[in-house]
């Protein structure tokens, strides 16, 4: 079953389209990296399917039922743009008054349940105005989880972290997904933090699903190459381009890419005089393979 499905959804501000005939599917228990531009149309995607906007047109379905579904509607936990918290109030009173507002029958203990999950417990008392950035943002990500949502929609909760609120971010989805069960949906311009968690992707572009791509699908398509130097750049580049069918320059490296063997390259070189300085063996990541893909389209 599918978290989401999403078919040909559109809307537009101002005879502009945000969102532009949207497909996305999202399967149970995946964490989905939404990705794409600022502007690109995440944000309004993620409201529509929080019922914060209407649609022009189009359809959404929520574990198989109509997005409007009541049943379905209370199995969504979201954090879009901020948290809405008040400042003078402490972390507790803040997901106290979200637990009232959500009619929630034992609020001290749910409080606790996701104070623990965000690694916060122990800051409850704290006023949300004296919270770090990476704390907001957990508080957002608790605010979210209250009421144990089936699907959780997380607008950019990685923006601004520095590497350990990343790394804690990282670890708080993991947990979530796989002891909870919950599917995230996640948004993000930072591709390489979502390398490192996310199962699928999708990457959106003015408003269109350009590609949507598991990461065991975008594994094997990602590219090994070797690169290497030697003292005769120009000639060993020549050498190699007769052996292998992709050889490329970047910069003082000279790449060869989809190399099994390293050791044949390096013999490749030694057997016309080459001695090979730096060798590495490499993979085409998801920003790279982002940014050539981004690089296509822009001339379409
Ligand atoms: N309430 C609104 N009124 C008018 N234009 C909007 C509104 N919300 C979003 N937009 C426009 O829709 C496009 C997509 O915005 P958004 O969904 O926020 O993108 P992202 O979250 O990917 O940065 C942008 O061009 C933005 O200016
Ligand atoms: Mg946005």
């Amino acid at each position: 079953m599918n978290a989401i499905e999403i078919k040909n959804l559109s809307k537009s501000f101002r005879a502009m389209y945000a969102v532009d005939h949207l497909n996305m599917t999202v399967p149970v228990g995946a964490i989905y990296g939404f990705i794409g531009e600022n502007g690109s149309g995440k944000s309004t995607t993620m409201k529509l399917i929080c019922g914060h906007l209407v649609p022009d047109s189009g359809n959404i379905r929520l574990f198989g039922k109509d997005y409007t579904d009541p049943g379905v509607r209370v199995r969504v936990g979201a954090l879009i743009e901020n948290a809405g918290c008040f400042p003078g109030s402490s972390v507790y009173q803040n997901l106290m008054m979200q637990c009232i507002n959500l009619g929630l029958s034992d609020p001290d203990t749910e409080i606790h349940r996701v104070l623990k999950i965000v690694r916060m417990e122990d800051n409850a008392n704290l006023k949300f105005k004296r919270c770090s950035l990476g704390m907001k943002q957990r508080i957002g990500i608790a605010m979210a989880l209250l009421g144990d949502p089936a699907l959780l929609i997380l607008d950019e909760p990685i923006n601004g972290l520095d590497t350990d609120g990343m790394r804690i971010m990282r670890e708080i989805l993991l947990d979530i997904t796989q002891k909870y069960g919950c599917t995230v949906l996640i948004s993000s311009h930072i591709l390489g933090e979502l390398e490192k968690i996310a199962t699928h992707y999708g990457i959106i572009r003015q408003g269109k699903m350009i590609m949507e791509i598991s990461a065991e699908e975008m594994d094997a398509r990602a590219q090994v190459f070797v690169s290497l130097k030697t003292r005769d750049m120009a000639n060993a580049q020549a050498v190699l381009a007769k052996k292998y069918a992709d050889v490329r320059r970047d910069g003082e490296y000279i790449r060869v890419y989809d190399v099994n063997d390293t050791a044949e390259v390096v013999d490749t070189l030694m057997k016309n005089g080459h001695i090979v300085s730096e060798l590495r063996k490499n993979k085409i990541g998801l920003a790279e393979y982002y940014v050539e893909l981004m690089s296509q389209k822009e001339g379409v």
